[in-house]
């Protein structure tokens, strides 16, 4: 069902409220990826540039105590819009009560405030997280319109988005979560042939359901990275020290049988004797691997035969790094792979599912070359589950 945007409403003099997903990472008190803050740009200068009130707010992290309310401060992330929109943004410190409620009243058409950590609520029994009623229905009643631009958290049902949504005349999406409907939603409806999924990561457990559905409508299934290895164990390998779930092997059995082919492991890998960046790599047959190494990542003729079905395809949808691609010296896989994709984007659409393979792009300098990095790491897993996301059922339909 298609969804009302923020073009399909009138903002002009009204106070706008836009959930955003500002958690954004930090390392010693700085933000060390604006990405999420970059991706809600369009959507709040579409806003001021029509004479909306921006009323911007988000989670950040997770609150406990006082101890993570010092931590967890938005007035950074604030600082740093502020930066990107080359104006000032008022940085209210609480998340309800008079002080919000008279400068939300004070601001102007096309000026931005923004509000505290919605989980600062959560301190006090969850209100954020557990979609508490009456906080749903507070923050609605700060403003005239929603627009919901948080496909990060859409996998969460929170008094910040469907609380609000229940709560006020209209909700739309923001252009970011209109991007991320349109393609991780619109590929897995509509895919263009050949549709190559690939995955990665390390366990089997956290992407089972992802496998069941991709099985459904990907035309191949590449699999890599950690989680291979249960699948080479369920067909009777021996995989030395690699990652093992071993609760998982019935079931990685389960799901060769339901493939029926279109599950592809490859039939090398490079190891090594330890998990450790220095340790010495060599380069195994999956039908030789020693006992006391374990995988790190896959081997040439793995790429050269994951290349061979990239090249072909029409659509990409990859999720989960190939190998250790933090360790300089097991990073090829997954950079040979994120290659392949890149040289495909004139025919294909190209989709990352967020995450460390986002991460992994991104650290190779390789992002331009995707039709589309998603913004959501659980949430676009879920999506790609083909789970109805809370986030974007809450907004009207057109
Ligand atoms: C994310 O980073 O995946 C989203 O912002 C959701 O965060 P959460 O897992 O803390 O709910």
């Amino acid at each position: 069902m298609a969804k009302k945007t923020i073009k399909d409403i009138n903002v002009k003099g009204k106070k706008v409220l836009i959930r955003v997903d500002f958690n954004v990472p930090l390392k010693n008190g700085e933000i060390s990826d604006e990405n999420r803050i970059v991706e809600a740009l369009p959507t709040i200068k579409y806003v001021l540039s029509q004479g909306g009130r921006a009323i911007v707010f988000s989670h950040l992290g997770r609150v406990k105590d006082e101890a993570d309310k010092a931590k967890n401060s938005l007035e950074i992330v604030a600082k740093r819009l502020s930066e990107h929109l080359n104006q000032k943004v008022v940085f209210v410190p609480v998340t309800r009560g008079k002080a919000l409620e008279d400068a939300i009243n004070a601001l102007k058409n096309g000026e931005v405030l923004m509000f505290e950590n919605t989980r600062f609520e959560d301190i006090d029994g969850n209100k954020e997280s557990k979609n508490n009623p009456e906080l749903g229905q507070y923050w609605a009643s700060l403003g005239d319109v929603f627009v919901n631009d948080a496909f990060g958290t859409a996998h969460r049902a929170a008094a910040s988005n469907v609380g609000i949504a229940a709560n006020i005349k209209e909700t739309v999406a923001g252009f970011l979560l209109e991007k991320e409907i349109n393609f991780i939603g619109g590929t897995l409806e509509n895919p263009q042939r050949p549709f190559v999924a690939i995955l990665g990561g390390a366990k089997v457990s956290d992407k089972i359901e992802v496998i069941k559905n991709l099985l459904k409508i990907a035309d191949t299934v590449l699999i890599g990275g950690g989680m291979a290895f249960t699948f080479f164990k369920a067909q009777g390998l021996e995989i030395g020290k690699s990652l093992l779930e071993a609760d998982k092997v019935d079931l990685a059995k389960e799901l060769l049988e339901l493939a029926k082919g279109k599950i592809i492991l490859g039939d090398d890998v490079i190891t090594g004797k330890a998990f450790d960046p220095e340790t010495e790599k060599n380069v195994r047959s999956i039908y030789a691997i020693p006992s006391d190494e374990l995988g790190l990542d896959i081997g040439p003729r793995t790429i050269a035969e994951f290349e061979s079905y990239i090249a072909k395809a029409k659509t990409v949808v990859w999720n989960g790094p190939l190998g250790v691609f933090e360790f300089a010296k097991f990073a090829e896989g997954t950079r040979s792979i994120a290659q392949a994709i890149v040289e495909v984007k004139n025919q294909a659409t190209t989709i990352i599912g967020g995450g460390d393979s986002a991460a992994a792009v991104i650290q190779f300098g390789l992002a331009e070359g995707f039709t589309h990095i998603s913004t959501g790491g659980g949430a676009s897993l879920e999506y790609l589950e083909g789970k109805v996301l809370p986030g974007i059922e809450c907004v009207d339909n057109k």
